[in-house]
C-alpha cells in the first residue's frame, strides 16, 4: 500500500450531498474541491476549457461529481444549460477519467424513471424521464458509461439535509409562517438524508482501494447503484414527519398533483429498489423515518 494520500476531486463544495462528502470522504484521501463558491478551486462546469485544465492540472486519483444542475422546474426553461451542467461535462469528465486512468463517481436520480407503477425500481429497469432534468440526467449517465471510464453512478431521491434549498428546510420555513399548508398527497418516494449518502459514498470507497492506494471499481466498473432510504412516503407523510417532530401548530391538507401546478411533470412513483446495494457492498440506509429522527435530533441540538 502506497502510504500517500490520493488526491480527491470533488465537483461541488456547498451542495447538498458535496457539504457533506468534503467531510465524509476525508478519511480517504485528500479532497479538494471544484465549484462556483468558496471551492478551493473556482470552476464553472460550463467552461469545458477550465474543467479540462484543471484535471490534467491536478491529476487526481478519484473524481467524486456532486455538482449538477438541479433546479427541476427551472430546467424545463433552461433546457441547454441543464443538459450542459447535467450531461455534457459528465460525458467529459468520463473522458478525462479514461484518458488519465482516473475513476469517476456520480450521482443521478430516481427522476429518470417515469413514475408509472408501484413497485420500486430496479437498476435496469427501463428509464424514461418526463422532465427536462430527469432527460439530462440520463443523458448523464449514458455519455458517462459511454466514455468506458472506470466509472459508478449512484442514483438517489429526495435529498434533504440541515443546508440548501430542501423540502426540509423549506417545511420547517412555512410552519413558522403559515397557519394551513397543501403538500402534495400522491407523489412517492424516499426521503434521503444527504449525510447518509454520504457516509454510504465513503463505505462504498473504501472498498474500492487498490494495492498501490488508488481506487478502482474493479468488476463493478460502468455499473449503476440505487441508494436511497428504506422505506417510501409522499411530500405529505413527509411534511407531517417534519411537522410532528416541531413544536410548530400548521394545519395540513393533502394535495392531489394536479392541485399544485408546476413546470416539470414528477414521477407519481419513484421509490428505489437498494437490495443490490446491500447485496454488492452490504450498504443499506435506514428506514426514511428513522434517518429523519436522527437529522431533526442534530438540528436540535
Ligand atoms: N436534491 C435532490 O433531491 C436530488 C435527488 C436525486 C438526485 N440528486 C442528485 O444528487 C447530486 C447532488 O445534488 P444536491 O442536491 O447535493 O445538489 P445541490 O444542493 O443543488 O448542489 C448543486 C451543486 O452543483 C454545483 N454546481 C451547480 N452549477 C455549477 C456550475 N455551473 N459549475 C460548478 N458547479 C456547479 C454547486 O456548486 P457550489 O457548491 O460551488 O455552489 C453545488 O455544489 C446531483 O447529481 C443531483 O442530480 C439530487
Amino acid at each position: 500500500m502506497n502510504y500517500e494520500s490520493p488526491r480527491i476531486l470533488l465537483f461541488g463544495h456547498n451542495g447538498q450531498i458535496a457539504w457533506e462528502l468534503r467531510r465524509s470522504l476525508a478519511t480517504l484521501g485528500s479532497v479538494v474541491t471544484a465549484g462556483l463558491d468558496g471551492a478551493d478551486h473556482e470552476l464553472d462546469l460550463g467552461d469545458g476549457d477550465a474543467l479540462r485544465r484543471l484535471v490534467h492540472e491536478l491529476n487526481p486519483g478519484l473524481m467524486v461529481n456532486a455538482a449538477a444542475y438541479t433546479a427541476v422546474d427551472q430546467a424545463e426553461s433552461e433546457p441547454e444549460l441543464a443538459r450542459r451542467l447535467n450531461a455534457d461535462v459528465v460525458g467529459e469528465m468520463g473522458q478525462l477519467g479514461a484518458a488519465l486512468n482516473c475513476p469517476v463517481l456520480h450521482y443521478s436520480t430516481d427522476y429518470v424513471f417515469s413514475g408509472k407503477g408501484d413497485r420500486p425500481w430496479k437498476e435496469n429497469d427501463e428509464p424514461d424521464p418526463k422532465s427536462v432534468y430527469g432527460k439530462t440526467k440520463l443523458d448523464g449517465e449514458r455519455a458517462l458509461l459511454a466514455s468506458r471510464a472506470d466509472c459508478l453512478i449512484l442514483r438517489t431521491a429526495w435529498v434533504y439535509g440541515g443546508r440548501g434549498r430542501n423540502f426540509l428546510l423549506s417545511m420547517q420555513r412555512l410552519f413558522r409562517e403559515k397557519d394551513s399548508l397543501g403538500v402534495v398527497a400522491d407523489q412517492f418516494g424516499a426521503p434521503t438524508w444527504s449525510r447518509l449518502i454520504a457516509e454510504a459514498t465513503a463505505q462504498l470507497l473504501a472498498q474500492c482501494r487498490t494495492a498501490d492506494g488508488g481506487f478502482s471499481f474493479g468488476e463493478h466498473r460502468e455499473e449503476i447503484f440505487h441508494l436511497s432510504a428504506e422505506g417510501q412516503a409522499s411530500w405529505f407523510d413527509f411534511a407531517r414527519a417534519i411537522l410532528d417532530a416541531g413544536n410548530e401548530s400548521c394545519r395540513l391538507e393533502p394535495l392531489a398533483t394536479g392541485e399544485y401546478p408546476t413546470a416539470a411533470v414528477r414521477p407519481a412513483y419513484s421509490v428505489l429498489n437498494n437490495n443490490r446495494l446491500w447485496q454488492v457492498w452490504g450498504i443499506r440506509l435506514p428506514h426514511w423515518r428513522e434517518s429523519l429522527a436522527l437529522c431533526l435530533e442534530e438540528r436540535d441540538g
